[in-house]
């Protein structure tokens, strides 16, 4: 399907965006099934606090109005949001009159080997670590650079995700997911106020898991809990859940709780 910028159809951008000079803005990658943005409160929650980090002055109801327009055109597939901090001039100020600029971009659904979700994943161990930056952490903003150097580790098939550290050598995510672990019944997932994306399936998984009784932990993990673990396993919005069966010389199997929330994370994304 055309992009949109600022609303109206457009395949081209100025090249004094600031998304472009600085990686100045934010964007959300949103899964749309029968014409209807998935988790869509989830991801406007995540982008109105990254529009409040980075004081860009963003019309939500116009947003909310556009979104939903383009995902009743696309039908089924992905809709890509980027808001960028508009134009600039040379320098990193901004220029006080800019206007955040919508750009909105729908493709086909993704298409992962099943086996991903069926049986399970390895990860690849990233030698890229996260750096700590608490201003920015838990954002879906445009600085990906460390996620590109990850995914630029492994090229075999036999790794469909990697498993990124953060430099005092915590367990945070994956490359393009939030990773969970289940240890003695308690679904535990890294605490983001340091490094990390705030995944939308993340909040999404942490509440229907403690709406159905499941004792949750927002904790630091270390590479020793992550292999002590009883299960493992990555989400993100677009594929749902993987079990993940290895990583390095750790191994883990597909449990029961990752199959639940499996099914839930499922029961949103399929068409
Ligand atoms: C670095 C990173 N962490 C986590 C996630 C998962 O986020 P979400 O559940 O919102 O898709 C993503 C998604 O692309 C990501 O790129």
């Amino acid at each position: 399907m055309e992009s949109w910028v600022d609303g109206q159809p457009a395949d081209v951008l100025s090249l004094k965006d600031r998304g472009l000079a600085y990686g100045d803005g934010l964007f959300e990658t949103i899964a749309v099934r029968n014409g209807e943005p998935v988790l869509l409160e989830r991801h406007l929650q995540r982008f109105d606090l990254g529009c409040r980090r980075l004081s860009l002055n963003v019309d939500m109801v116009e947003l909310r109005a556009e979104l939903d327009t383009y995902a009743r055109r696309l039908g089924e597939g992905i809709l890509k949001l980027i808001v960028t901090r508009g134009d600039g001039l040379r320098g990193y100020a901004a220029v006080p009159s800019s206007r955040a600029r919508r750009i909105l971009q729908g493709s086909p659904a993704a298409v992962y080997p099943a086996v991903h979700a069926e049986r399970g994943v390895s990860l690849f161990p990233c030698a890229t670590r996260l750096s700590e930056q608490p201003l920015l952490a838990g954002l879906k903003h445009l600085n990906r650079l460390e996620q590109v150097l990850a995914r630029a580790e492994w090229s075999d098939p036999e790794h469909a995700e990697g498993l990124m550290l953060d430099t005092s050598g915590r367990v945070i995510e994956g490359v393009f997911s939030n990773l969970f672990l289940v240890r003695e019944s308690v679904l535990v997932t890294a605490d983001l106020s340091r490094c990390g994306v705030a995944g939308v399936m993340r909040a999404e998984l942490l509440s229907q898991a403690e709406s159905q009784g499941v004792a949750t932990q927002i904790n630091d993990i270390s590479l020793e809990q992550l292999r002590q673990a009883d299960e493992v396993f990555v989400c993100n919005s677009i594929y749902g859940v993987w079990p993940v069966l290895a990583c390095g010389s750790a191994r883990w199997s597909a449990g029961p709780l990752t199959r639940k929330l499996q099914t839930l994370a499922r029961a949103l994304l399929d068409a």
